[in-house]
């Protein structure tokens, strides 16, 4: 069956690398936004009884990149597409997983109840905050992890590197990278004094003196949890601090903190579009999808 790749407005360049390097036809949605800011999209070839993978990323301005997105699949579905494919590379409200507080909206379940009733028959996305997450989405999915392309580029700048988590929560990507590193890892816990009220980050089984440390996490807003992790390993002694996260969406001056909080470099991959984003999703999502593509 013909697969097509089809690029979004929101797809960074990912759709042209998946389509080079699966040897596949790529094309991109015509896109405009009327007068009053609505989207419209166009498929430019015809779609019947084709494999069609849409590669959109819902970086900001999340809420247009996802209605875009919708509209595509809605469409691909309308056209005749044998199997629709999303390849979403940042699926934005991934943080927003469950009811923090009573009354809130699981807003990563509306996301993915959407695109799958929109008509996504798979989804392909990169390090979703939580794993569990993708339950939501009713049909094939996977969670690609671009942990191998990250330390790689780290690879040959580290001497006596050492992995560090910011929280319990992304201690997974910490073992892998440091399974690929082989290098010892840990991460951050954080205890609240229950007097003053201050927060303070310590490691409980590594000794990070005279390290180079790489922090790796998912994503990097505000750049808060960042500067603070690194502020507190340089405390600890580390030698440099570099960091490593898969969206950059760089927030309120975020690089500027975590230069002030003493990182030595910070990179990112090419989920969302910044000045960080250095580091290639494509070879990680051409994999996946080789899994997905019925030939
Ligand atoms: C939190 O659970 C995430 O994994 C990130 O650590 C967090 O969202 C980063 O946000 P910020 O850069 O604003 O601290």
């Amino acid at each position: 069956v013909e697969a097509v790749v089809i690029g979004g407005p929101a797809s960074n360049g990912i759709d042209n690398e998946i389509a080079k390097k699966l040897n596949l036809k790529r094309e991109k949605l015509e896109h405009k936004i009327f007068p009053d800011g609505e989207s419209y999209i166009r498929y430019p070839i015809e779609l019947e009884g084709k494999q069609v993978i849409i590669v959109q990323s819902l970086y900001p301005p999340q809420d247009k990149h996802l209605v875009e997105l919708l509209l595509a699949l809605d469409a691909a579905k309308d056209l005749g597409a044998a199997k629709v494919i999303a390849v979403v590379p940042y699926l934005a409200y991934s943080r927003q997983d469950r009811r923090f507080r009573g009354g809130e909206a699981v807003s990563i379940k509306t996301v993915l109840k959407a695109l799958r009733s929109a008509g996504a028959d798979a989804l392909i996305t990169v390090d979703v905050h939580k794993e569990e997450s993708l339950n939501y989405f009713e049909g094939s999915s996977i969670n690609v992890l671009p942990l191998r392309e990250l330390v790689a580029y780290f690879e040959d700048k580290l001497s006596e590197p050492l992995v560090i988590a910011p929280d319990k929560g992304a201690v997974r990507r910490a073992r892998e990278a440091a399974n690929i590193l082989n290098c010892p890892y840990d991460y951050l816990e954080k205890s609240r004094n229950r007097i003053t009220g201050e927060v303070s980050l310590s490691l409980k089984g590594v000794d990070v003196r005279n390290r180079d440390v790489l922090i790796v996490d998912d994503i990097i807003s505000t750049g808060g949890t960042m500067a603070l992790a690194s502020r507190r390993l340089r405390e600890l002694g580390a030698r440099r601090v570099f960091a490593a996260c898969t969206h950059a969406l760089l927030r309120r001056g975020a690089l500027k903190k975590l230069v002030n909080a003493g990182v030595h470099e910070v990179v990112a991959t090419n989920t969302v579009p910044s000045e960080i984003s250095k580091v290639s999703v494509a070879s990680a999502i051409a994999e996946a999808l080789r899994k997905l593509i019925s030939v």
